[in-house]
């Protein structure tokens, strides 16, 4: 069966066009390999930089697995949920990934679903950071519920949220993803990416070639809150 979860690639991060932001990259990572912690969603409207800031996790996270330093041991994952991924399609890829034994997902009810593919992270000999990008695309942008036709989405949430976790997932999401139930963020966190700060907003201008004195760029970079996106239209 055709999954519609891509094995995707995290978006460029070359400095020459991307600001490294290395505090906010330690910090997320810092927070990932916590005990008490399972899951960080970073939030945040379209063009903040989520996706860009996942993927210089990545790299970190992934520089220091290399240097055999920190607790995962087994290679980043990066997974790109596009706009018809069912958490089924979440099961299968991951297991797959996992080496664990397919199931018989028909056979399984949503909910079933959902503790399969917790167990699958949470039994694992060789710990790592799971990245799923674009996980707006199984919620409604006003709620953060998964969507109705997402079944399982909103109890595998439930179940990040309830307990630790051997694997750590990093999510990229517009809104802050809602379980099933009303629990406070326990397991699963929210870190909401800002703008750039004034540095980096100028340099990102400079580097795109715009000539104009310090207090104009740093103007510019204040008026559109540091908003990364914003920041490279206007350049471009
Ligand atoms: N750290 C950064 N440095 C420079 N440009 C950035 C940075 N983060 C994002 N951008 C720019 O903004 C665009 C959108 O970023 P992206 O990470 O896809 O946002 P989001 O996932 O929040 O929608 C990128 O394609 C890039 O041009
Ligand atoms: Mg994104």
């Amino acid at each position: 069966m055709a999954r519609c979860l891509a094995f995707g690639f995290p978006p460029p991060t070359d400095s020459r066009t991307i600001q490294k932001r290395v505090p906010l990259v330690k910090e997320v990572y810092a927070k990932l390999t916590r005990p008490d912690i399972a899951a960080i969603a970073l939030t945040g409207i379209g063009g903040a930089g989520k996706s860009t800031l996942a993927a210089l996790v990545y790299h970190y996270a992934e520089a220091q697995r290399l240097a055999d330093k920190g607790p995962f041991t087994a290679q980043t994952l990066w997974l790109t949920v596009n706009e018809s991924v069912t958490l089924a399609d979440m099961v299968g890829t991951i297991l797959e990934v996992l080496g664990k034994p397919q199931l018989d997902l028909g056979r399984l009810v949503p909910h079933s679903q959902a503790l399969a593919l917790f167990n699958a992270l949470n039994t694992v000999e060789q710990p790592r950071l799971v990245i799923l990008d674009q996980f707006e695309n199984l919620l409604d942008w006003q709620t953060g519920h998964a969507l109705p036709d997402r079944p399982g989405v909103g109890e595998w949430l439930d179940a990040i949220n309830s307990q630790p976790c051997a694997c750590r997932i990093l999510l990229t999401s517009r809104p802050w993803p809602q379980g099933t139930r009303e629990y406070p963020p326990t397991y699963l966190q929210e870190y909401s990416v800002e703008g750039l700060d004034i540095t980096e907003g100028i340099d990102l201008l400079q580097k795109q070639g715009v000539t104009a004195p310090e207090r104009d760029l740093r103007t510019t970079v204040e008026r559109c809150s540091g908003h990364a996106f914003a920041l490279t239209l206007l350049a471009s």
